[in-house]
Parts: C-alpha cells; sequence; structure tokens
C-alpha cells in the first residue's frame, strides 16, 4: 500500500516535498523530475524557490505530464506555458531540459512516441509529482484509462472541461483533446508523490488508496507501484 502522510496543510505539504526534491538534486545533479500542473503541486514549486535558491541547478531535467491538444503554445493556460512560468523561470531552470507533450496538432500522430522516447533516453523520472481530479483521474488519465497506457491523444471528459474553464475565458474555449502520459507511463517513474488537499479530494483519494483496483478510478493504479507516498491534509484523509 502506499504510504500516506497526513499534514497540517498544503504550505506544510509543499515543504516536504521540496525537500525530498532537494536531497534528490543533491545526490544527482540531473535529477528528472516529473511535474504536474493543477493548483495541487502550487506549493511543492513555491517551497523549491527558497529551497533551491542559490544551488546550482542547471542540470535538473523535467518531464511534464500532459498538454492540451491544438493550444498555442504560448496561449497562458497552455501547460507549457503554466509549467514555465510556474517552475523554469521561478527555480531558474534550464528551459531545454524541461519537456512538455507537444500539442501541436501536425505532429500528434507520433507526439505520443515521441515523448516516451525522450523519457527513456533521460533514463526516466527520479520523482513524478502527481495531483489527482475529483473522479479519479491523474494526468488527463480519465476513468476507464488502461493502466498500460502509454503517452496518447485523449479527450476530455465534460467533467474536466468544465472543471478547467475556470482558467479560459469561456467552456467553448477549452481544448476537446489532450495528450497525456499514460498510466502506464507514470508508474515507471522510480518515486510517485501524489498530492490532495480538501474535501472535495477525499473520495478520489480514498479510492486511488484503498479501493480496489479499477480503471474507473485511474488513481488506484498507484497501488501498482512499489514506492508511491500520498502526501494529504485531514480533509482529503477524512474517507479513509
Ligand atoms: C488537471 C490536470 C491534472 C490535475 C487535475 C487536478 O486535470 N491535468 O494533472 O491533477 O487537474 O487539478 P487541481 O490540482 O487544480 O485540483
Amino acid at each position: 500500500m502506499a504510504e500516506v502522510v497526513i499534514v497540517e496543510n498544503a504550505e506544510a505539504a509543499g515543504a516536504l516535498v521540496a525537500r525530498e526534491i532537494v536531497q534528490l538534486i543533491e545526490r544527482r545533479p540531473d535529477t528528472v523530475l516529473g511535474l504536474a500542473t493543477g493548483s495541487t503541486p502550487l506549493p511543492v514549486y513555491q517551497a523549491l524557490r527558497s529551497e533551491l535558491a542559490g544551488r546550482d541547478v542547471s542540470q535538473v531535467r523535467g518531464f511534464a505530464l500532459d498538454e492540451y491538444v491544438g493550444i498555442d503554445p504560448h496561449h497562458p493556460e497552455s501547460y507549457r506555458s503554466v509549467i514555465t512560468r510556474e517552475v523554469v523561470e521561478p527555480l531558474g531552470l534550464d528551459p531545454q531540459r524541461i519537456h512538455v507533450p507537444n500539442g501541436a496538432q501536425a505532429t500528434i500522430q507520433h507526439a505520443g512516441e515521441d515523448y516516451e522516447a525522450a523519457i527513456e533516453a533521460a533514463g526516466g523520472v527520479d520523482l513524478q509529482i502527481l495531483g489527482i481530479g475529483t473522479d479519479g483521474h491523474i494526468g488527463f488519465n480519465e476513468p476507464g484509462s488502461s493502466f498500460a497506457s502509454r503517452t496518447r491523444v485523449k479527450t476530455l471528459t465534460e467533467q474536466t472541461r468544465e472543471d478547467n474553464a475556470r482558467f479560459f475565458d469561456s467552456i467553448d474555449d477549452v481544448p476537446m483533446h489532450c495528450i497525456t502520459q499514460g498510466l502506464g507511463t507514470i508508474l515507471k517513474a522510480r518515486h510517485l508523490v501524489l498530492l490532495a488537499f480538501g474535501e472535495g479530494k477525499a473520495e478520489a483519494v480514498a479510492g486511488a488508496v484503498e479501493g480496489p483496483l479499477s480503471a474507473l478510478l485511474p488513481g488506484s493504479a498507484i497501488q501498482l507501484h512499489p514506492h508511491a507516498t500520498v502526501v494529504v491534509d485531514e480533509a482529503a484523509a477524512s474517507r479513509l
């Protein structure tokens, strides 16, 4: 079973995970981080600002989980822009070493394979940060995703498009498709760290940690991983 760590609040979770990341980078300057978007990992990135200040991070590498398909990479809500704004720039990482799946229509046929090859060439992800959707999705692996899936194009559910509409002018502007690392890709990372805060995530967290292994709750895939840590506040742990 995944190790569950209950912390006081999101800030404490951010500090805890940031310290773990710093230790990794101290051991291996070219550590490969698995980066997630959404509001949940923000406290980790925030804590890393001070933890990494003054350290040499020029070798650190990173792979984001997912991207919208057909969005202009310069759109402020493309995951490329979000990762640049929240992670690359404030932490002073080398943008050449931080990868986001390519959601451009023209190359989408082979974008999944290309991304898998890039992760493989980097030697795999050392620590994968994960959030979880209220329906149990991780990355953009919505309910029904295969545990063996690799980076591929998926259709966003209506629920996820509604949840993410807050970042766009209207729901009509939320892309219909995404490209996401598969559950099988995520499971290959050497350490999974899933974070969740607030009552709204309690059901998904309980399903992921204690529920039956089910494609209907993609987060339950973490039970197949030998080194998964779940960092939650009391509210998100309330159904455990
Ligand atoms: C999006 C992202 C997921 C994220 C989820 C939850 O759909 N693709 O990676 O885990 O939202 O978002 P939040 O952390 O804002 O609750």
